[in-house]
C-alpha cells in the first residue's frame, strides 16, 4: 500500500512525476516452455476449491517413486493406518504419535492439507478397549484418546473422522453392534463429536462410514437420519465421509443424489476412500463427476497411490499401475476435474525438480476480471471511502477476506467471510479497530496459518512491521494486539529508502526459514530471514532482494510457492508509463535467490490493463495490491499452477482528489490462458 496519503499528497502531483519516468527496460522472459503442461489432480481439484488426496502409509515414504507421485499430484494426505486406535494407543494412557507424526509433519512441510483418520472406530481396536465392560471407565477412555490425538494434531488437520463405520451393514438402517454401542449404547456417536469439537474447534468433524454411497440403502438412510438429528438439536458434525470402495461398476446411480441429499442437511461431503476394482475410467470419472456437481463435496481422497499400494492389491483398483505409471483411470479424473491430461505417453515418472525444470507457469498472462465484488460500507463511526489491499485465504469452505479500509482519517482493517464470490458483496464488514488491533495505522494485511503453531497470523503495516495472531481466523475479535517483527526499521532500508516509505510487508516460509519481504517505494525489494522454530521472532540479515527505479519495482510485493514444481514468483507493483498500477513478475527455485523475469514488462505484463478483459465493463484501468488464491491457507503461500486467480483492488478511472479518499474497490482476475 502507498503510503503517499498519509501526507495527503494528491494523485495529480504523483501523475506529474510519473510523467518523467523512463521505464526500466525488462528482462527477457525466460524458463516457461510452450509445450502444452498437463496439470495433476491436486492442482486441478484445487481450482473449485476441492481438495485432492491420497492415503499414505509410513512405510513407504523412503520409496522415492511414491513419494515422487505423491508430491506431484496430491494436495491432502491421510494416515491409512497411522492414526488409529492400534497404532496411537495400544496400552491404555500410552500414546505413541512417531508413524502418525511423520506423515503429517511430511505433509505440512510440502503444504499438503492432512485428514485425520480414524478416533472412534470398532476395528483396529486394541483388546484392552474392545474388553472393556464398564460404561464410566469406557466414556473416559473414549474421550481420553479422542481429546489427546486431536489436542497432538491441533490446527493441523482440516477434517477429522471422529467415528468411523458405526453402522450395520443390510437393511436394520441401526448402528452396528461394537464396545462403543454395547456399553455406552446409541448416545456414544453423540459424546464422541462433543469432545472432538472442544478438543479442536477448528478441524472440521466428519462422521465416515462405507456402504452409504446408494441412497435408498437402509444404511444410507440410517446415516442420514444420525445426520439430521445432530443438526436439529445442534450437536457438533461438519461433514460425511463416504469411502467409496466400489466394484467394478463404480457408484451408484444415485451416489451424486446422496451427496446432495447430505450436503442439504448442511454438512459438507468428502469422498475419503475412494478405490475401485479395475479402476474403469468411466467409473472413477462417475464418481469425480458426482462430486464436481455438488458444491458441498470439498474434496476426494483415493486410498492409495499404485495399485501395488492398495489394501485391495488383487484388484488393481488405483490411478497408479505398479511403476507408478498414469493408468486410464487417472486421466479420465483428471478430465472430470477439468484438467487437461498430457497429450504424451502414459509413463511419464515424476517429472525432475532440478532448477532447469520447466517452469510451470507460462510466460504471458491474460486474464478476465470481474466487476467490483467487494466495496466500502460505511457505518456510524467508519465514514469509509475505499477498500484496498486484500489478503484472502479459503478455510472450512469459506473465503476470509482481510482488506484496509481507506478514509479521509487513515487507514485501519476490516475482515469479511463468504462462501462464494458471488456472496462477497452482501457479506458483514468487521472494523478490527474495534478489536485488539486498535486504531490509528494499520494497513496492508497478509493472512496465513502456521501450521507448526497452530496459529493464524495477520501481518500489516504501522509505520513498522507488525502481526497479531488468532486461533479462529473467523472470530474478528481473536486477534491479539499488535507486535513488531522489529525493534525498528533494519539498518539497509533507513540507508536506502530515501523518499520512501517502509510497506507492505509479506511472510512466506519454506521448509526451514521464513522470510519477510517489504518495499519501500524507493525501487528496492527487502528480504529478511529466521527460522520456522523461531518465527516471528529472530528476523535478520536484512537485504536487498530486488531493485530496479523507484516505480518500477514500487510496492506490494507478493512471493508465493507454485505448487507441484520447484517455482516460487515473486509480484511486485509498478506505476506504468500511464500512471497506472500494474503487477510484474518473476521466478526463482528459492526463496533467498535471486529473481528471473518470467512476464515483467508493460507490453508483457503479469497483470495490467492491456492483458485483462472486462465482460461486465471496464470499470477501472488500475489494477493495483491484490492477492493470489492460494491451492491452501499456511505460511508456504502455496498457489495452483493452472487458473489463477488475483484478487486485486481497482478504481474509476475518472476519479480523483485526495489519495486517502480515492474510491478502491476489489475485483477478482480469473487467468484465461492456462494451458493446464
Ligand atoms: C484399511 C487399510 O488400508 C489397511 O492397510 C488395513 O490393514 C485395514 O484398514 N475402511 C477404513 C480404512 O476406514 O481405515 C480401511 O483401511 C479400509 C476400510
Amino acid at each position: 500500500m502507498n503510503p503517499l496519503k498519509r501526507l495527503g499528497r494528491r494523485r495529480a502531483s504523483v501523475l506529474a512525476l510519473l510523467a518523467t519516468v523512463a521505464l526500466v527496460t525488462p528482462g527477457t522472459a525466460t524458463g516457461a516452455p510452450d509445450d502444452v503442461k498437463a496439470s495433476t489432480l491436486g492442482a486441478q481439484a484445487a481450482q473449485s476449491g476441492r481438495y485432492f488426496g491420497t492415503a499414505v502409509a509410513a512405510g513407504r515414504l523412503g520409496d522415492s517413486t511414491y513419494t515422487g507421485i505423491l508430491d506431484r499430484e496430491f494436495n491432502s494426505v491421510t494416515a491409512e493406518n497411522e492414526m488409529k486406535w492400534d497404532a496411537t494407543e495400544r496400552s491404555r494412557g500410552q500414546f505413541t504419535f512417531g508413524a502418525a507424526d511423520q506423515i503429517m509433519n511430511r505433509a505440512a512441510a510440502r503444504g499438503q492439507r492432512m485428514r485425520g483418520h480414524t478416533l472412534v472406530w470398532h476395528s483396529q481396536l486394541p483388546g484392552w478397549v474392545s474388553s472393556i465392560r464398564d460404561a464410566n471407565t469406557l466414556r473416559g477412555v473414549m474421550n481420553n484418546h479422542i481429546t489427546t490425538v486431536m489436542n497432538r494434531y491441533k490446527g493441523r488437520i482440516h477434517s477429522w473422522d471422529v467415528v468411523n463405520e458405526a453402522f450395520a451393514d443390510g437393511g436394520s438402517g441401526q448402528l452396528r453392534s461394537s464396545v462403543f454401542r454395547d456399553v455406552l449404547g446409541n448416545g456414544f456417536l453423540e459424546e464422541a463429536f462433543r469432545t472432538a469439537r472442544s478438543a479442536d474447534p477448528a478441524a472440521k468433524l466428519c462422521y465416515n462410514d462405507y456402504n452409504i454411497e446408494n441412497w435408498s440403502d437402509a444404511k444410507t438412510q440410517g446415516v442420514y437420519r444420525m445426520v439430521r438429528d445432530f443438526k436439529a438439536r445442534g450437536v457438533p458434525i461438519d461433514c460425511v465421509g463416504l469411502q467409496a470402495h466400489f466394484g467394478t461398476g463404480g457408484p451408484p446411480a444415485s451416489f451424486q443424489t446422496t451427496l446432495s441429499n447430505f450436503a442439504a442437511l448442511g454438512v459438507d461431503v468428502q469422498i475419503t476412500e475412494l478405490d475401485i476394482a479395475q479402476a474403469s475410467p468411466n467409473a472413477y470419472a462417475n464418481t469425480v463427476r458426482a462430486c464436481m456437481n455438488v458444491a458441498r463435496c470439498t474434496g476426494i481422497t483415493v486410498w492409495g497411490i499404485r495399485d501395488s499400494d492398495s489394501w485391495r492389491a488383487g484388484e488393481n483398483p488405483l490411478l497408479f499401475d505398479r511403476g507408478g505409471n498414469k493408468k486410464p483411470a487417472y486421466n479420465a479424473v483428471l478430465t472430470t476435474l477439468g484438467g487437461t491430461p498430457a497429450s504424451t505417453r502414459q509413463t511419464d515418472a515424476p517429472p525432475p525438480r532440478s532448477a532447469a525444470a520447466p517452469a510451470a507457469l507460462p510466460s504471458r498472462f491474460s486474464w478476465s476480471s470481474s466487476g467490483t465484488l467487494i466495496s466500502p460500507k460505511p457505518d456510524a463511526t467508519h465514514n469509509i471511502a475505499g477498500i484496498k489491499d486484500p489478503t484472502v485465504v479459503q478455510y472450512n469452505g469459506k473465503y476470509h477476506v482481510f482488506a484496509s479500509t481507506a478514509s479521509s482519517s487513515g487507514y485501519n482493517l476490516v475482515y469479511l467471510n463468504f462462501n462464494d464470490w458471488s456472496q462477497a458483496g452482501s457479506a458483514t464488514h468487521h472494523y478490527l479497530d474495534r478489536t485488539a488491533i486498535g486504531s490509528g495505522y494499520r494497513a496492508a494485511p497478509q493472512v496465513f496459518y502456521n501450521a507448526p503453531q497452530r496459529l493464524w497470523y495477520l501481518v500489516y503495516q504501522t509505520g513498522n512491521a507488525s502481526y497479531s495472531t488468532n486461533p479462529d481466523i473467523s472470530n474478528p475479535n481473536g486477534w491479539s494486539a499488535p507486535r513488531n517483527f522489529y525493534s525498528s526499521m533494519p539498518d539497509i532500508i533507513r540507508q536506502n529508502i530515501g523518499n520512501g516509505y517502509w510497506v507492505d510487508m509479506w511472510v512466506i516460509c519454506d521448509s526451514a526459514n521464513c522470510y519477510l519481504f517489504s518495499s519501500d517505494d524507493n525501487g528496492h525489494l527487502y528480504r529478511s530471514q529466521t527460522t520456522v522454530g523461531q518465527f516471528p521472532n529472530g528476523f535478520t540479515n536484512t537485504v536487498i532482494a530486488a531493485q530496479d527505479s523507484k516505480y518500477a519495482l514500487f510496492e506490494a510485493s507478493n512471493v508465493y510457492k507454485v505448487q507441484g514444481s520447484n517455482q516460487y514468483l515473486l509480484l511486485v507493483e509498478a506505476i506504468g508509463s500511464d500512471g497506472r498500477r500494474y503487477f510484474r513478475s518473476w521466478t526463482s527455485t528459492s526463496l533467498a535467490g535471486s529473481w528471473t523475469p518470467l512476464a515483467a514488462s508493460e507490453s508483457n505484463p503479469f497483470a495490467r490493463a492491456n492483458n485483462v478483459t472486462f465482460p461486465s465493463g471496464a470499470w477501472t484501468r488500475d489494477i493495483s495490491h491484490g492477492e493470489m488464491i492460494r491451492a491452501g491457507y499456511d505460511q508456504t503461500l502455496t498457489i495452483p499452477a493452472c487458473r489463477l486467480q488475483y484478487l486485486y483492488q481497482g478504481m474509476n478511472p475518472n476519479a480523483s482528489g485526495d489519495y486517502n479518499t480515492l474510491p478502491w474497490r476489489l475485483g477478482l482476475l480469473t487467468q484465461t490462458n492456462s494451458t493446464c
